[in-house]
């Protein structure tokens, strides 16, 4: 069975004690930074020095999702920094193949958001230039918010296509996961779970990330 990966997002960490935030969730498979500019998304949180630090002090390698206008010029940078994965909104990317390929050959994986109302149909012919397909299942900007049960079907076409297409990339879901929601996105075929509030809103980080897990895995 694929191996099914929580990745806590520390939006909704204590950003004043960050290393200490990042040893709580020492259980999961990756940490989920969010970087946005007030321009993509109505908010603002952190960028490159920040990130370049967190990546020093992490236990875990990083997930970062780039709500962030003029992506084609900024995500490489990302990878460059030692990113484990670097995920760009395909609405912000001029030129989303040439930065996917950039983002490879500067040694990261390379993915690729999707917000709620942007279909998949246009980018099935460069699925294939991805690492991992990223269906937002809120609209980007805030933790903290209900899940969209609209995305589901359009998790499923993704998961048709790479399947049919004999690719292997993955899918992962960011927005309104917890226990109660994750099984759905489960079983329409995201094996990669971004939690912001579900972990960082628990007492104990590491019970949640196994609840979650727990929770993934059941039988429909
Ligand atoms: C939202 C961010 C998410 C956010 C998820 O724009 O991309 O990663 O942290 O938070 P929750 O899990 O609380 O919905
Ligand atoms: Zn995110």
């Amino acid at each position: 069975m694929t191996h099914l990966r929580i990745n806590p997002s520390i939006l909704s960490a204590d950003f004043v004690n960050l290393e200490a935030e990042l040893q709580r969730i020492s259980s999961a498979d990756a940490v989920h930074v969010d970087v946005m500019d007030n321009h993509f998304v109505p908010n603002l949180t952190l960028g490159l020095p920040v990130v370049r630090r967190i990546q020093q002090v992490s236990p875990l390698p990083l997930d970062v999702h780039l709500m962030i206008e003029d992506a084609d010029r900024w995500a490489p940078l990302y990878a460059e920094a030692g990113a484990a994965s670097v995920t760009f909104h395909a609405e912000a990317a001029t030129a989303p193949v040439k930065l996917a390929r950039e983002l490879r050959d500067a040694g990261a994986k390379a993915a690729m958001a999707l917000r709620p109302a942007t279909p998949m149909e246009p980018y099935l012919d460069m699925l294939g230039e991805l690492d991992m397909l990223l269906v937002m299942t809120v609209e980007p900007g805030f933790g903290g918010q209900s899940f969209l049960d609209l995305t589901l079907p359009k998790i499923r076409r993704a998961a048709a296509a790479i399947e049919g297409a004999g690719l292997d990339l993955v899918i992962q879901v960011d927005g309104g996961i917890t226990e109660e929601t994750i099984l759905r996105a489960a079983d329409a075929g995201a094996t990669v779970f971004v939690a912001g509030s579900s972990v960082y809103g628990a007492d104990d980080a590491a019970a949640a990330i196994t609840a979650l897990r727990t929770a993934a895995s059941q039988d429909a």
